[in-house]
C-alpha cells in the first residue's frame, strides 16, 4: 500500500478518509516536527499533508523523492515553495472556501473586542478592581455607521465585508480586481490603499503574504490611519511590521488592534504583550468544528486525488498539468 506522511494529527475525518485508501503515518507528538524529524518523515512518503507550520522547500522536496504532492492544510501557502515545486511538477493544493466563514467571524470577533475594549475589561474584572459603574469608564469606538477597511477582497475579505450589512457600514476595499459582489450587495467602494487608511476607522486585513504585502502595515501606514482607528489582521502576522505596530498602540497613533497572526509565530514581539488596547489570540481564525473538521477532509481529497495522478480540486500550480 502507498504511504501518506501527515505531519501533525488532524481532525480524524481527514485521517479516516486516507486510511481507506493508504498506509497513513501521523506525527505522533503534540507539536511541530523539527526539521529533522519532517526530512525523515517525508523521506520514504508516497505523498505528504503538510501544515502551515511546515516549511515547505527545495530541502523537503530533495528529501520526499517519492512524493507525489504535498497537500497543505491551510487557505494560506507562503510555507510552500510553489516556484520550486513547480519547476519540479510537484503538485501541490490548499483548503479554500471550508474556513471562509470561520475566519471572517474571528475578524469580527476581534474587530468587536478590540472596539469595546472587551479583554481590557474583563482583565478589570478578574482582578477585582472595578469598584461600581462609571459614566466615563472603558469608553471605546462605535461600529455601527462607521467606515470598514477591507485590504483584499478576496473569499475571506468578501464573507467578512458582507456580514457588516446589520452594521450599516461604509464599506471601503482594495484588491487587484473590482469586485461586483461587494459593489451591488453593500456599496462597497474600491480605492486606493491609501484612502483606505486614512478613512477607515476599522481596517481589516484579508490579503496574502506576497513580497509585495509584507511590512504592508508599518510606521507610515500608522501615522495615516485614524487616531480612532482598529486594525484588525486575521491573514498572515508579516503583512505587519510589528515593532511598529507596538509603537503605534503605545503613542496612540491608533485606537486599538486584534491580531490573531504573527510575525515569527509561535514568537509574538514582547512589545505586544504590554500594549492594553490590543486584542491576541494564537492564529485561531479557523478553529472552529466544522471549519477544520472540512480543511481536514478537503486536504485528504486533494492528496488522494495527488496520489492517483489526477489533478487535486484546490491545485496551487495547475501550470504543471499543461
Ligand atoms: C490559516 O492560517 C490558513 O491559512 O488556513
Ligand atoms: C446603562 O446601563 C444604561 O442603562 O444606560
Amino acid at each position: 500500500m502507498l504511504k501518506v506522511f501527515i505531519t501533525r494529527k488532524i481532525p480524524q475525518p481527514g485521517i479516516d478518509l486516507l486510511e481507506k485508501h493508504f498506509t497513513v503515518i501521523v506525527n505522533p507528538h503534540d507539536r511541530p516536527l523539527t526539521r529533522k524529524e519532517l526530512l525523515a518523515g517525508t523521506a520514504d512518503a508516497d505523498g505528504v499533508l503538510c501544515l502551515l507550520t511546515d516549511t515547505i522547500d527545495k530541502e523537503v522536496f530533495n528529501a520526499a523523492v517519492k512524493s507525489r504532492g504535498f497537500a497543505n492544510y491551510a487557505v494560506g501557502y507562503d510555507n510552500l515553495d510553489v516556484q520550486e515545486a513547480t519547476s519540479r511538477k510537484i503538485p501541490l493544493s490548499n483548503t479554500p472556501g471550508v474556513l471562509t466563514d470561520a475566519t471572517a467571524e474571528m475578524a469580527w470577533a476581534l474587530l468587536f473586542a478590540a472596539a469595546r475594549r472587551v479583554v481590557e475589561s474583563d482583565r478589570v474584572m478578574r482582578s477585582g478592581a472595578w469598584h461600581g459603574w462609571g459614566p466615563l469608564q472603558f469608553i471605546g469606538g462605535d461600529v455601527t455607521g462607521r467606515t470598514l477597511g477591507v485590504v483584499g477582497a478576496g473569499r475571506i475579505g468578501t464573507a467578512f465585508a458582507l456580514k457588516s450589512k446589520g452594521f450599516s457600514m461604509r464599506v471601503l476595499y482594495t484588491d487587484s480586481r473590482r469586485n461586483d459582489v461587494l459593489e451591488k450587495s453593500i456599496g462597497a467602494v474600491k480605492t486606493d490603499f491609501e484612502t483606505l487608511v486614512r478613512e477607515s476607522d476599522f481596517i481589516s486585513i484579508h490579503c496574502p503574504l506576497l513580497t509585495e504585502t509584507t511590512h504592508l502595515f508599518h510606521s507610515k501606514i500608522f501615522t495615516l490611519m485614524k487616531k480612532t482607528a482598529c486594525l484588525i489582521n486575521t491573514a498572515r502576522g508579516p503583512i505587519v511590521k510589528e515593532a511598529d505596530l507596538v509603537k503605534a498602540l503605545k503613542n496612540g497613533e491608533i485606537a486599538g488592534a486584534g491580531i490573531d497572526v504573527y510575525e515569527n509565530e509561535p514568537a509574538a514581539d514582547p512589545g505586544l504583550h504590554e500594549c492594553r488596547n490590543l486584542v491576541m489570540t494564537p492564529h485561531t481564525a479557523s478553529a472552529t468544528n466544522s471549519s477544520r473538521t472540512g480543511m481536514a477532509v478537503l486536504a485528504a481529497r486533494n492528496l488522494i486525488a495527488m496520489m492517483r495522478g489526477e489533478r487535486p480540486e484546490n491545485c496551487i500550480n495547475p501550470e504543471i498539468y499543461t
